[in-house]
C-alpha cells in the first residue's frame, strides 16, 4: 500500500512478529524482509557467510542452524515466523546431471528447509507460528531440463503438508505452507538465462508459455508470503500457493 507521496504506509498486519528468513540477501528473501518490516514485524535475515545477511546460516549444516535457533532464543526468547527461502536452480535433464549436482540441490533445497522446520519448531511452538517454503511451480509441473530442480521443489511440496499436519496437533499450532512461483524477476532468472546459448529468445519463450504473459515480480511473491505469515490466513495450513500467472491453470 502506498501513500499519495508513493511512500508505504506500515499496516501493522505483522506487528512485533520475529520472523527467520534464509537466503535473505537473494531477490525474494530481502523482498519479503522489507515487507516483513513494512508491515511492523521484525525480519532477521540470514544467509551464506559473506553475503552480508544479518545472520550467517548455510542452510545445509546442521550446526549453523542450531547456532541460528540458541542466538534468536537468546535475543527474543522465541519466534513467530519461519520463512525459508535459500535455495539453488539449476538446468539439466536426467542424463545431463551429474551426481554431484543432484547432490548439492537436495542438500540446499531440500535438507535446507528440513532443517529449518526441524530446527525452528521448538522456538515456533512456543507461541504458534508460522512457516513458509519456498518451493516452486516447478515442484507441481516438471520440465525436460529440470530433473533436480523438479525432485528438490517437489519434495519441498510435500514435506511442507507433513510439517503442517504435526504443526496443527502442537497447542498454540504451527502453520506451514508453499509458495510455487513460476519465474520471478532477478537473480536467479538471470543466472538461469546466462547459461543457455540465446537468453533473449529463451526468455521470449518462458514468457510466452505463462498466460499473464510476464515474469512475477519479488513483491508479489512477498506479499503472499506476508498473507501467509499474518493472522488474516490463521485457517490456512498445508496448502500449497502456485503463483505463476496461469502457468498451471492449463
Ligand atoms: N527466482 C525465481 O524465478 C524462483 C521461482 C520459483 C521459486 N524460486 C525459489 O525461491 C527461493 C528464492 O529464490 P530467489 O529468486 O530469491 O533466488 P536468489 O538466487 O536470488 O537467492 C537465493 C539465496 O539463497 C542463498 N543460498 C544459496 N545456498 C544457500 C545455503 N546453502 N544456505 C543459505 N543460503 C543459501 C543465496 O546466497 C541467495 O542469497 C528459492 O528457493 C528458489 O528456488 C525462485
Amino acid at each position: 500500500m502506498q501513500d499519495a507521496a508513493g511512500q508505504g504506509i506500515m499496516t501493522g498486519r505483522l506487528a512485533d512478529r520475529i520472523v527467520l528468513i534464509t537466503g535473505a540477501a537473494g531477490t525474494i528473501g530481502r523482498t519479503v524482509a522489507a515487507a516483513i518490516a513494512q508491515e511492523g514485524g521484525i525480519a532477521i535475515g540470514s544467509d551464506l557467510k559473506g553475503r552480508g545477511a544479518e545472520l550467517d546460516l548455510d542452510v545445509t549444516q546442521e550446526d549453523d542452524w542450531r547456532r541460528a535457533v540458541a542466538e534468536l532464543d537468546r535475543r527474543h526468547g522465541r519466534l513467530d515466523g519461519l520463512v525459508n527461502s535459500a535455495g539453488i536452480g539449476m538446468l539439466g535433464s536426467v542424463e545431463e546431471t551429474d551426481f554431484a549436482t543432484w547432490r548439492h540441490m537436495m542438500a540446499v533445497n531440500v535438507d535446507g528447509i528440513f532443517l529449518g522446520c526441524k530446527y525452528a519448531m521448538p522456538l515456533l511452538r512456543r507461541r504458534g507460528g508460522s512457516i513458509v517454503n519456498l518451493s516452486s511451480i516447478s515442484g507441481i509441473v516438471a520440465g525436460h531440463n529440470l530433473a533436480a530442480y523438479n525432485a528438490s521443489k517437489g519434495a519441498v511440496r510435500l514435506l511442507s503438508k507433513s510439517v503442517a499436519l504435526h504443526g496443527a496437533r502442537l497447542k498454540p499450532p504451527v502453520r506451514c505452507n508453499s509458495v510455487h512461483p513460476s519465474f520471478v524477476e532477478g537473480d536467479m532468472v538471470d543466472a538461469m538465462l546466462r547459461a543457455v546459448p540465446d537468453p533473449a529468445k529463451a526468455r521470449e519463450k518462458m514468457t510466452s508459455d505463462i498466460p499473464l504473459r510476464r515474469f512475477a515480480k519479488p513483491e508479489e511473491v512477498a506479499a503472499l508470503t506476508v498473507y501467509l505469515l499474518s493472522d488474516e490466513s490463521g485457517f490456512v495450513t498445508g496448502a500449497e500457493f502456485p503463483i505463476d500467472g496461469g502457468l498451471s491453470a492449463r
